[in-house]
């Protein structure tokens, strides 16, 4: 029995008079609703759901995903994917058929169920949410974005709850998809001078394990770029469960006076920049940047640098960006590719076998990927500024 009220229709569907599929996704989210305290559940615009590659998500979680798509599970939603593991151009060649195999799969259960390959955590870049639109998103990097800089409101889904949504087309209205869930609860003092994306990173690591799950108001960001935006958004949310925050040009909610104070100096980010480098060697393996997934942007400026050098032979230069950014960044493309480099689409290096490659060294401008890498792919780590990155990955 639960308490949440359902209208009629949604009656139904929970009943399972509208299928099996709608009636497993509707138990779902109203389960979550109930044990967060929603009394109703709300239209979303758009889902984004994670959990696509078979290395987090396992034999288990790809026959239920079958399930659904042979019960005619369909997306009543815009919705999104997170990466895979594998790609079709690069990575599929050199990784065990039988993990190529099993992720193809994985993909082809989502596009049963209507879901377009986006394979990307950026998916503002794809369609930007409206202003103030209630979204059902997991990935957590996405949402603090979303949330924090495009003004959208979407609690952190899990992957199978943003599944639900995807089907159901709604979300239980609990969190901050309530106004009075999204006043900050710590004022931030940022007494440092961040001066490249991987410090914006850097500092979020450090506030995320602080913050754990508290929205922030945090002041002295100085002029951000969307880059430094969208690494402080990914590593807040890789250390901690901070699901959104407010900067200072926002208006400082009047209740704030009585909230608890922090001072970021700059030595805690430096420290917490050093301990996100493991590696016991300089030389890398791996220089990867694309972690969230790089905007045109990005890779026009990584084209750019790249111009007439090569890549270092015996490294591996990887860039990742959705399959849309790809296609909209053809020429930078072909101009990474003739100095060594590439840029894979729809991949997420976390959630790929890089083991498996030999990859034991991973240099990165992604506090995000330092963080998860020494857990998630058994490597070492240096973290560094994108200009860094460049330098080491080529030759001369
Ligand atoms: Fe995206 Fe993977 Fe990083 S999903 S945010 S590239 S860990």
């Amino acid at each position: 029995m639960i308490r949440l009220y359902l209208t009629r229709e949604e009656e139904r569907v929970y009943d399972g008079e509208r299928g099996w599929a709608r009636q497993m996704c509707m138990r779902i989210i109203a389960k979550l609703g109930d044990l967060f305290g929603a009394d109703k559940l709300i239209p979303v615009e758009s889902a984004h759901v994670s959990g696509v590659s078979y290395k987090t998500i396992g034999d288990n979680a790809s026959d239920f995903l079958k399930s659904l798509a042979d019960a005619g599970g369909k997306i009543k939603v815009g919705a999104t994917l997170n990466p895979q593991g594998s790609d079709s151009e690069y990575l599929e060649k050199h990784l065990p058929k039988q993990l190529v195999e099993k992720q193809s799969n994985i993909l082809k259960q989502f596009e049963r169920m209507g879901f377009a390959l986006s394979l990307t955590c950026t998916p503002y870049y794809l369609k930007k949410p409206s202003k103030c639109a209630h979204l059902a998103w997991a990935e957590s990097s996405a949402i603090v974005y979303a949330n924090s800089i495009l003004g959208a409101w979407t609690n952190r889904e899990g992957g199978p709850s943003a599944l639900a949504s995807a089907i159901v087309g709604k979300t239980p209205d609990y969190g901050v998809h309530r106004a009075e869930n999204r006043i900050p609860k710590v004022l931030v003092n940022v007494n440092a001078k961040l001066e490249n994306e991987s410090a914006f990173g850097a500092l979020g690591i450090y506030l995320g394990k602080l913050l754990k799950a508290k929205i922030p108001l945090i002041q002295g960001l100085g002029k951000p770029s969307e880059t430094d935006l969208k690494q402080l958004s990914a590593a807040l949310a890789a250390s901690g469960m901070v699901n959104m925050f407010h900067r200072d040009q926002d208006n400082l909610p009047t209740k704030m006076k009585d909230a608890e104070k922090v001072t970021v100096e700059a030595k805690d980010i430096h420290r917490t920049a050093e301990e996100l480098s493991t590696a016991s060697t300089k030389k890398p393996d791996l220089v990867f940047i694309g972690c969230p997934h790089c905007s045109l942007n990005e890779i026009r400026r990584i084209a750019h640098f790249m111009k007439g050098k090569k890549v270092k032979t015996g490294l591996e230069f990887w860039v990742c960006t959705s399959p849309y950014v790809k296609e909209k960044a053809r020429n930078y493309v072909k101009q990474i590719g003739h100095s060594g480099g590439h840029v894979l689409a729809g991949v997420c290096t976390i959630v790929s076998w890089t083991e498996k490659l030999g990859i034991k060294t991973i240099m990165t401008n992604s506090a995000k990927t330092a963080f998860y890498a020494p857990t998630m792919n058994k490597a070492e780590t240096i973290l560094a500024p994108t200009s860094d990155c460049l330098k080491m990955a080529l030759q001369g």
